[in-house]
């Protein structure tokens, strides 16, 4: 039975206050939880033209020699292991178009890579061990974050690599949920929160914070207004109305990432 108390529950605890209230799911138009593709392959093949090595970047660099192996769990298109260029490399992820966006980049690239596709822990046993196991911008989604990153440590032969927002990667948002519903998001949790819970679990955990553009939310204009308006709940109707409260109230430009890292 797990503990109530333990840093691990606070943090499931906390995610499931970012549920959408079921009056809002009943009335969406469309599922408000979904990933966009684009965004993340944007991001993948931004991040192979880049010129600097960002701190998650030199983290996993530090550890890797030229015939390193690296494991990236939820991958998406790959933004945080292609770059890296390592000798060998498998991307693990639970959606499917992403990982054929991994996997159709990494090709493009000239970068050899295997795919396993699927929710870790749960496919962990199906995947290969590796120098460095990199995770980016996947805590949020893991109630059971102890478990989560056990499985990462024992799949790495030097370090772990995890990137995340200091605040919820849906915080940005929290002003339109308030304006167009009433609905005060909450705070919590936080980068520290998931530090808690791994300083919990075992690990002796080093981190850096940085600030980068806001990619997540992408480009503007319509197609943008139209990705608000579903995270949102919004009915068509709504939308001039929602792009009046973006233009008195922009989205911010960059956020706050904190890298964290730790020994095999
Ligand atoms: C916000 S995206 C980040 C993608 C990529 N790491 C990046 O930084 O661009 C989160 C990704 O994690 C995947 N994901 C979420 N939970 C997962 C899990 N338990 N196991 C495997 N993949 C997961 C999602 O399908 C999605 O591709």
């Amino acid at each position: 039975v797990p503990d109530p108390e333990s840093a691990n529950s606070r943090w499931s605890e906390m995610l499931g206050d970012w549920a959408i209230p079921d009056r809002l799911l009943a009335s969406a138009p469309r599922s408000p939880y979904f990933f966009d593709p684009q965004v993340f392959r944007s991001a993948a093949e931004e991040s192979l033209t880049r010129a600097d090595d960002t701190p998650s970047d030199a983290a996993a660099r530090e550890v890797l020699s030229s015939d390193g192996s690296v494991l990236d769990v939820g991958c998406g298109a790959g933004a945080a292991s292609l770059r890296l260029r390592p000798a060998r490399l498998c991307g693990v992820d639970s959606n499917s178009t992403l990982l054929k966006a991994f996997a159709e980049v990494a090709a493009g690239s000239g970068i050899e890579a295997d795919t396993v596709e699927g929710a870790w822990p749960e496919v962990a046993a199906l995947c290969p061990v590796a120098d460095v196991v990199v995770c980016h911008h996947v805590l949020y989604n893991v109630p059971d974050l102890a478990s989560f990153a056990t499985a990462l440590h024992a799949h790495a032969r030097r370090r772990v690599v995890i990137e995340l927002t200091a605040v919820h990667p849906m915080d940005w948002m929290a002003p339109y949920w308030h304006a167009l519903h009433g609905l005060v998001q909450p705070d919590h949790p936080s980068a520290e929160d998931a530090v808690a819970v791994l300083t919990e679990a075992g690990f002796v955990v080093e981190q850096e914070r940085w600030s980068r553009a806001y990619q997540m939310i992408g480009e503007s204009g319509d197609a943008a207004l139209e990705r608000t308006a579903r995270r949102l709940c919004l009915p068509a109707a709504r939308l001039d109305e929602l792009r009046r409260v973006l233009e008195t109230d922009p989205p911010p430009k960059e956020r706050d990432i904190v890298t964290l890292w730790w020994p095999a």
